[in-house]
């Protein structure tokens, strides 16, 4: 539903989830330089407007199945007022115009920046026919596990397919990019080995980390001279295990990149492994679509390279590519998500294997300039009316700050009301007073699009602004 501004108690009605055409959005010259902001909310509770979930994460005491009722009202209260971001559902295909609804059923009907199909492909007709001929040919699902019959001759297509362009020797998929990422490190690593993070590396990676052994610790963000200290400390104490540092292509929340050359060249120091999650890079930005590694010019040199489907593949699913045969043999015996989870469906394969010919061909070049444009218009729309898009990368997530974490709920609720689907980052997804928008930017938006995101974000922000200032 629409929330009527005017009113200060908010009904939810929950609707049914169904397929409806989006309308189109107004073109953004008739954005007013302020939206109504509804009373209730800019006055509600710090616990609705400030409260993150960290608060409720440790929560202790013998009633494992009801302790977390604090946090379910907390969660509830959010939702009443307008500001719970998540969960939400798409009722249509992930097109630039579309429609999301709310668990509390507040549907925002417009423009699409709150979805991770970079290149578009996902409506894309030679991937439909390829989920279609995969599903025709193989059935919708595998027999098992890798291991145990999964895979089919899509499987050892795309495998070989994602080695080759990235130029290794073997690749290996898993069921989700998460599990690529955890399921490497948590196999390679043994318990009297080391593993290295960025401090911002990914949940699957530090979990990964944390199941192989205890010597897991964390450098500064993209700070190469941090990571050479904690090198320098573990090689004084130990020469004879091995280290695992990790770092990520672009990292999404931030939208930046590390110096990976100089990253690589300070690993080879202290004899140290490097291994790189593209998830969000990889076919959607850099020279031929290789990200980061092929913008600087490393993927000789780095060791292991895990990424992500969901991204700019149209589907679900993760791989690992390395030169050494051994590596993957180890990673097929061992690896968790290898062993014990069914392998990837014919239909992901097929789309992931079409994806991939797209993402490697002109097409999937003309794909990577327009989403580009369209990223690089917003952040410069936006840097004009003085907000401020961090990163020192431009790629398709563009990462608005806001700061204030109330701003920041009050401005999402705006934004979905006038018609901007997008996602929020909030503690503890991100430090405290760092609360921001997370735009996501795909080949298909135009450059109205762009402007009228830029409209509606500046608006909203400013009304929350407006709003907090008065209540003070
Ligand atoms: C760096 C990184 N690795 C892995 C993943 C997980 O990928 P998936 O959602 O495909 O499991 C993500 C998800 O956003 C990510 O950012």
């Amino acid at each position: 539903m629409r929330v009527d501004a005017s009113k200060t108690t908010i009904l939810i009605e929950v609707t049914i989830h169904m397929a409806v055409s989006p309308s189109m959005l107004p073109s953004h010259e008739e954005v007013p330089a302020r939206f109504p902001v509804d009373d209730a909310v800019a006055h509600a509770s710090d616990s609705v407007l400030q409260t993150d979930s960290n608060r409720f994460a440790r929560i202790r005491g013998t009633d494992l199945l009801n302790r977390d009722a604090p946090m379910l009202r907390w969660q509830q209260e959010r939702a009443g007022h307008g500001v719970w971001p998540y969960f939400r559902s798409f009722c249509t295909p992930l097109t630039t115009r579309a429609v999301a609804v709310g668990e509390d059923g507040r549907r925002t009907e417009g423009l699409n920046f709150g979805c991770q199909d970079y290149l578009s492909l996902s409506t894309h007709p030679r991937v439909h026919d390829a989920a279609a001929k995969a599903l025709r040919d193989y059935g919708p699902i595998a027999a098992g596990a890798l291991g145990l019959n999964g895979g089919n001759p899509l499987s050892t297509e795309l495998s070989d397919g994602l080695a080759d362009m990235l130029g290794f020797e073997h690749g290996l998929l898993f069921p989700t990019g998460w599990a690529a990422g955890y399921g490497t490190i948590q196999s390679l690593i043994g318990k009297y080995d080391h593993v290295v993070l960025d401090k911002l590396a990914h949940n699957s990676l530090r979990h990964g980390a944390d199941a192989g052994t205890r010597n897991v610790t964390y450098f500064e963000h993209l700070d190469n001279s941090s990571l050479r200290t904690h090198l320098q400390a573990i090689r004084s104490i130990d020469t004879k295990n091995a280290i695992l540092v990790v770092t990520e292509g672009i990292f999404s929340m931030d939208s930046d990149a590390a110096d990976l050359r100089e990253l690589i060249r300070t690993c080879r120091e202290f004899d140290a492994v490097v291994m790189v999650d593209v998830a969000h890079d990889f076919g959607a930005t850099g020279p031929d679509g290789l990200g980061q590694l092929g913008a600087q010019g490393v993927l000789d040199e780095v060791d292991l390279v895990v990424g992500a489907f969901s991204k700019s593949f149209a589907t679900t699913g993760g791989f690992l590519v390395t030169r050494s045969a051994t590596v993957r043999e180890h990673v097929r015996l061992y690896g968790g998500p290898q062993t014990f989870s069914s392998a990837l469906t014919p239909v992901q394969l097929g789309v992931a294997l079409e994806a991939l010919r797209i993402i490697r061909s002109a097409e999937g070049a003309q794909r990577r300039a327009s989403v580009r444009q369209v990223a690089e218009r917003i952040r410069l729309g936006l840097a004009d009316r003085g907000l401020h898009c961090m990163g020192n990368v431009v790629c398709p997530v563009i990462p608005v700050l806001i700061g204030s974490t109330r701003t920041a709920r009050l401005a999402w609720r705006l934004v979905g009301e006038h018609g901007l689907i997008t996602n929020l980052a909030e503690p503890p997804a991100v430090a405290s007073n760092l609360a921001r928008f997370r735009l996501q930017a795909m080949a298909d938006h135009t450059a109205e699009d762009a402007d009228s995101v830029v409209d509606i974000l500046d608006t909203a922000i400013r009304s929350a602004e407006d709003a907090f200032s008065r209540v003070q």
